[in-house]
């Protein structure tokens, strides 16, 4: 008997991706990316690992629906990307741009909700869940403007876990975090990751926190043309233990990557 492809829908499916800003009239293309080949499993925790400016968040926002590609095919599912959906939610990198500023913390986090006619006090019941898992009950009142950034970082990850996409694309979410803070966040989101079927593509230019975290680590290359290089298969069990020696040993395989 043949296994029923469970996550298949969720399945992302990138081939020969490229892509520049460059207008072709300018005569010689510089790519931002180039040949990006990957696939990545429904219900997988997928870490893009890579240094500053060498092209994640357009990658994420690629697949996110938000940046058109040059030439290269990119498949959610069986559809080609070509605008954003309703099966994947991004935490942008910048909080600003995504919050609604005349909407409170509250308001905010149960918008997407309140789209999909999900009743009062149901709304009310998902969105307290997610306001006090990033630990900002008591902040429900408050407008965007009243927010530290770190704060509104929080908002935006509540807003797009209490609207339970199976796709979330996280672009550096923990980044503007305090260190507390920052490893509850990266408790919780493994947490809950392995309670659901998401699938997760996570941005992060930080070895210790794709480990904590990813199944794979894919290693983008410098830009300009940045490539996945390199992906890392993560040999640890979940919750991980940062103090352990088999821990160590692969954060030292990829570190002895960026040192080359
Ligand atoms: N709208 C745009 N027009 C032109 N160039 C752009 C645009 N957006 C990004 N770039 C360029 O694309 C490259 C990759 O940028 P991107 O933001 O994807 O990098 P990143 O890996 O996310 O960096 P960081 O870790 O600092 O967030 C950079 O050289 C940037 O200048
Ligand atoms: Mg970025």
């Amino acid at each position: 008997m043949s296994q029923a492809p469970q996550f298949d829908t969720n399945t992302i499916k990138i081939e020969q991706l490229y892509k520049s800003y460059d207008t072709p009239k300018k005569g010689e293309v510089h790519y931002i990316i180039k040949d990006v080949n990957l696939t990545i499993r429904g219900g997988e925790f997928f870490v893009l690992l890579g240094p500053s400016g060498c092209g994640k968040s357009t990658l994420l926002n690629m697949i996110a629906g938000f940046v058109s590609k040059t030439s290269g095919r990119l498949k959610v599912g069986s559809s080609e990307v070509d605008k954003p959906g309703q099966d994947r939610a991004v935490v942008f990198q910048q909080a600003d741009s995504s919050l609604f500023s005349w909407l409170n913390v509250r308001q905010n986090v149960e918008f997407g909700l309140k789209m999909k006619k999900v009743p009062k006090a149901e709304r009310e019941k998902v969105s307290d869940r997610y306001i006090s898992m990033v630990g900002l009950s008591g902040h429900e009142n408050k407008y965007p403007r009243e927010l530290s950034g770190g704060m509104k970082q929080r908002v935006q990850l509540a807003r797009v876990l209490a609207n339970d996409a199976a796709i979330l694309l996280m672009d550096e979410p923990f980044g503007a975090l305090d260190a507390m803070t920052r490893k509850t966040m990266q408790k919780e989101l493994s947490n809950i990751w392995r309670e659901t079927n998401k699938t997760v593509i996570f941005v992060t230019h930080d070895i210790h926190e794709a480990l904590l975290l990813g199944q794979r680590i894919g290693v983008m290359s410098k830009g300009p043309s940045s490539q996945i290089t390199d992906i890392y298969d993560v040999p640890l069990s979940y919750p991980r233990d940062f103090t352990s020696v088999e821990f160590n040993d692969v954060y030292k395989k990829i570190q002895s990557h960026f040192d080359e």
